[in-house]
């Protein structure tokens, strides 16, 4: 099939009100839009300014209403509680609406926050709908986090309520939730009103009187008593949900997401991009606490019709590195997207893929990958073992969906393996230099797209438009700066190399480093120190701490460095995997006192290094390379 890729998009480039107006066809709207962008409105202008409508009721009530109540909408696996479930439409508008009564007998309203606070369960996709039906603005925070992450968050956002469940389930060990939250709740200076717990069989968590709802006996009760609550009418500019992103800062980004544009372009994509039809099963082996999880776990998919899947477990261990050959075949799964990560982990325990002798994925058309660069090893490997066409493709917690792709649906372009293909319709993407100007093909530079940003992405940064400026917008102007930089060639294929702030990709999770330095510096020896990502085979990056101690210190390093590991898994959550923290006498700095961060990132890596013309004293390089030798890295 020859793809209509250039054709699509050069329609979109000739006229992109109108392809859009095109998509947004594909929406149950309670007011349909009559203007499609307002360039005024807001901080770069807004999509679909005077339309109304309701996520919820798209994602759920108008696929029963067109005779798909007794299709699956959720399949539940968990490997770790030895658990399936399966939901129809049906079932779901049912379970959504009931906890949707249930809320806002607890005081929740339009417009007010809700933080959702849950392992991979199908009640946490239940809580984000909730929220939509009755136009609360749902914040997840995913499971790994620690209490102070999550309180930062529940500052921000200022919710009325926080929906929680007993405890996570991670190999081996259980992670109970609610002390977290309790703790949490403790450090904020918001307290929310109530929070709505389930108790899990796994673990049963101590409730506070008054605070505190059984979640079971709510729905229960709302149920017994015909409560159903119905969808409300928003504008479509009004936000459905903040999902909080590491920043340069220990102070995260709350993205915001409206509801029009995100339903137009996310219906969009799973035809075009992923090349799904109504009715078909579509995973996202991510989790609900990370973009991939809100867009393609949830959203995506129920709003096109398909079924959706929410695994409890992991690549590998949950028993082997069979379990998603095993997901695939039991529910005749069409399309995978998950992390690199994940591949590499089955990679590394199962090179030879002798799991997949075990079973049939038939059904199987392609494999997508995003978070982090797909390295083109693992890429290749996934071909071989799958037989199918994998597909890396490149989008940001900010864009909400993909910028840079390979549009299955619109007839594949040809695959070349360590670029991600080509621009998205509403992506008008550029390589600048730091003068913001186009730099050649084949030449490396700063990724931005130019302004407005195409429906789905982020509008602003919650109660905070400065900031959205500030961070993204100012510094290429008509921009927007992605923070990524790469190249084109001259085939048009982008490449997408790396960030160009402190921010690492840890597993296909994005931590900022300057957040772990935050923590670090907390404690009470440490008088300096520099947090850096250095590469590792299996999550791609993990992070590295250099600290200088105070001098009169006289604790052995090896301890304190146990401690700064320890603080910060319990400041920023196991999530961060900080494992390595490595006492050095100096760190390496310019003469106007910055530290040399990428050239310490190049002797971890074992890249070549020269130091700096401007270095301060070129002897504590060999220091740095010294202690990471000791230290073994
Ligand atoms: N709740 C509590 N803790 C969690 C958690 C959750 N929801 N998710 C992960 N963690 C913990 C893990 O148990 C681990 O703790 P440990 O240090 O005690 O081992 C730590 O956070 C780091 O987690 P992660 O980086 O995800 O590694 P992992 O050990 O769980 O396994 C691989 C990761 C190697 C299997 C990886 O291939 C993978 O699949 N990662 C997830 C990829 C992903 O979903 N990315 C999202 C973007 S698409
Ligand atoms: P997140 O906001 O967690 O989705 O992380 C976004 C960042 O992950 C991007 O800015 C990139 O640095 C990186 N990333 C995501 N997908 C890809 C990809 N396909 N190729 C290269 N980098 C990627």
């Amino acid at each position: 099939m020859t793809s209509r890729y250039r054709e699509v998009y050069a329609e979109w480039q000739k006229n992109p009100e109108n392809f859009w107006a095109q998509a947004a066809r594909e929406i149950d709207w309670i007011t349909p839009p009559t203007r499609i962008f307002d360039e005024k409105a807001g901080v770069y202008g807004h999509w679909f300014p005077d339309a109304e409508c309701n996520t919820c009721w798209n994602a759920v009530d108008r696929h029963v209403a067109g005779g798909r109540g007794a299709q699956d909408a959720v399949i539940y696996d968990s490997p770790m509680a030895g658990a399936k479930r399966r939901v129809t439409y049906g079932q779901l508008l049912d379970e959504v609406s009931t906890l949707a009564a249930v809320l806002r007998d607890m005081g929740v309203s339009k417009g007010d926050r809700v933080i959702v606070y849950m392992p991979m369960i199908p009640e946490a996709l239940f809580a984000m709908l909730a929220c939509a039906r009755i136009g609360a603005i749902h914040s997840v925070v995913f499971g790994g986090f620690a209490a102070k992450e999550l309180a930062t968050r529940i500052d921000d956002a200022a919710p009325k309520a926080v929906l929680t469940a007993s405890c996570g389930i991670e190999p081996g060990r259980l992670v109970p939730y609610k002390p977290l939250l309790d703790e949490a709740i403790r450090l904020a200076s918001v307290k929310p009103d109530a929070v709505l717990l389930l108790q899990r069989e796994q673990a049963e968590a101590s409730m506070i009187a008054g605070r505190d709802h059984d979640w079971a006996a709510c729905v229960e009760a709302a149920r017994a008593a015909g409560k159903r609550a119905d969808c409300v009418t928003l504008k479509a500019t009004d936000p459905l949900y903040v999902l909080y992103t590491s920043g340069t800062t220990g102070i995260p980004k709350g993205v915001v997401r409206d509801n029009g544009g995100h339903m137009v372009a996310l219906k969009w994509t799973m035809k075009n991009l992923y090349g799904i039809d109504p009715g078909e099963v579509f995973w996202a082996a991510s989790d609900v606490g990370w973009v991939v999880g809100h867009s393609y776990i949830v959203y995506a998919p129920l709003l096109h019709g398909a079924t959706t899947v929410i695994y409890e477990g992991k690549p590998v261990g949950t028993p082997d590195a069979g379990a998603f050959w095993r997901m695939i075949e039991e529910y005749d799964i069409a399309a995978l997207f998950t992390a690199p990560t994940a591949f590499r982990a089955i990679k590394k325990e199962d090179p030879n893929a002798e799991h997949l002798k075990r079973y049939q994925l038939k059904s199987l058309r392609t494999l997508f990958l995003a978070g982090e660069r797909a390295d083109p090893d693992t890429v290749q490997w996934a071909e071989r073992i799958l037989g199918v066409p994998v597909i890396d493709h490149w989008w940001q917690t900010e864009t909400g969906w993909c910028i840079v792709g390979d549009p299955v649906g619109l007839g594949m372009l040809p695959i070349k393996h360590g670029s991600p293909t080509v621009p998205m319709p509403g992506y008008d993407v550029r390589i600048v230099d730091e003068a913001a100007q186009p730099v050649a093909d084949g030449k490396m530079g700063s990724i931005v797209i130019n302004l407005p940003l195409p429906p789905g992405a982020l509008p602003t940064l919650w109660k905070n438009d400065a900031r959205m400026f500030e961070s993204y917008l100012a510094e290429f102007p008509g921009y927007y700066k992605t923070a990524d930089a790469g190249y084109r060639d001259a085939d048009g294929y982008l490449y997408i190399m790396g960030r160009t702030d402190d921010i690492i990709n840890v597993a296909g999770h994005r931590l900022s480093t300057g957040g772990m330095e935050e923590v670090l510096a907390s404690h009470q020896d440490v008088a300096e120190c520099a947090v850096i990502g250095i590469k590792d085979a299996l999550k791609g990056e993990q992070p590295c701490g250099f600290v200088v101690l105070k001098s009169g210190v006289t604790r052995e390093p090896a301890l304190i460095e146990k401690e700064l590991v320890a603080l910060v898994r319990d400041k920023i959550g196991p999530v961060a995997a900080f494992k390595i923290a490595v006492t050095v006498a100096r760190l390496p700095k310019t003469r106007s006192g910055k530290i040399l961060r990428g050239t310490m990132k190049k002797i971890a890596d074992g890249d070549e290094w020269t130091a700096p013309a401007t270095i301060d004293d070129p002897a504590i390089l060999d220091e740095i390379q010294a202690s990471l030798k000791a230290k073994g890295v």
